[in-house]
């Protein structure tokens, strides 16, 4: 980038002769960043209620944030998975539409429930191999099978079996390019989940969830309360609280942005 086109991104050299050391540095890589050709997310481990946000430095008389953030909603001191979804994870309508069709297709409850689960990560915890971290956060709460299809949606949404009625993805050409290639690991897992016996409840998330993107479809959670009761444990002590091995992740979850 030069020198000209970098004064212009911040607005002249007058407000550029306003900034420290930190901001201009911070200015550059944001400047850079938008010449990408690239977008450049940030894991959404801690919430920016949907704004840009550069941390702010810290006062002599300040302290840091820790514990319950009042920005979001408060979490009961034993919370569910369903208060979960209500404060947190949100009533995504692409969960809700998979276990929809997932219902729809006469898929059994567990299935379902998958389904309805497969992306949590996605939108409460971490992006970045949503999958596996998803896996792990339901675990000690469901059957094995729901959380061993959840892990393997993931290398099995980017790997077509038109025999079985499931192409590559037009949505990923668009995401990532005609040319992208998955990782090593992603081809490994899935030829893994491809011979396994649970093979088809990992793809039946795959299957559904392409057509559960319609913006014209409205689904309630409500609807799927019977089958959370059915096949899903809330520990006693409340998520985050059981000592389980992802509960730290709930807790994560309840105060994303703890300083520590
Ligand atoms: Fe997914
Ligand atoms: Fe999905």
């Amino acid at each position: 980038m030069d020198r000209r086109t970098f004064i212009a991104s911040v607005g002249g050299a007058a407000a550029l002769a306003t900034m420290d050391a930190n901001q201009k540095a911070d200015a550059l890589e944001h400047a850079m960043g938008q010449e990408l050709e690239k977008v450049i997310m940030k894991p959404p481990i801690a919430t920016t209620y949907g704004k840009s946000y550069q941390n702010p430095r810290r006062k002599d008389n300040q302290v840091y944030h820790m514990g319950h953030d009042d920005r979001l909603p408060k979490m009961s001191e034993k919370p569910t998975l369903l208060e979960y979804f209500d404060k947190r994870i949100g009533h995504s309508s692409h969960l809700l539409q998979s276990a929809r069709l997932a219902r729809i297709n006469g898929l059994p409850e567990p299935i379902i429930l998958a389904c309805l689960l497969h992306d949590i990560s996605n939108g409460a915890f971490i992006k970045t191999d949503h999958g596996y971290y998803g896996s792990q956060l339901v675990a000690p709460y469901v059957d094995e099978e729901v959380s061993w299809a959840i892990k393997y949606h993931q290398s099995l949404r980017f790997i077509p079996d038109e025999d079985i009625g499931y192409p590559y993805p037009e949505a990923y050409i668009r995401y990532f390019g005609e040319d992208f290639k998955p990782e090593p690991y992603i081809y490994r897992h899935a030829e893994y989940a491809r011979n396994h016996k649970w093979y088809m409840s990992a793809r039946q998330i795959c299957i559904n969830d392409v057509y559960s993107f319609d913006p014209n479809v409205q689904v309630d959670l409500e609807d799927f309360h019977d089958i959370i009761g059915r096949n899903w444990s809330d520990p006693e002590e409340g998520l985050g609280f059981d000592n389980s091995p992802c509960a730290h992740m709930w807790r994560t979850m309840n105060h994303p942005n703890n300083f520590l």
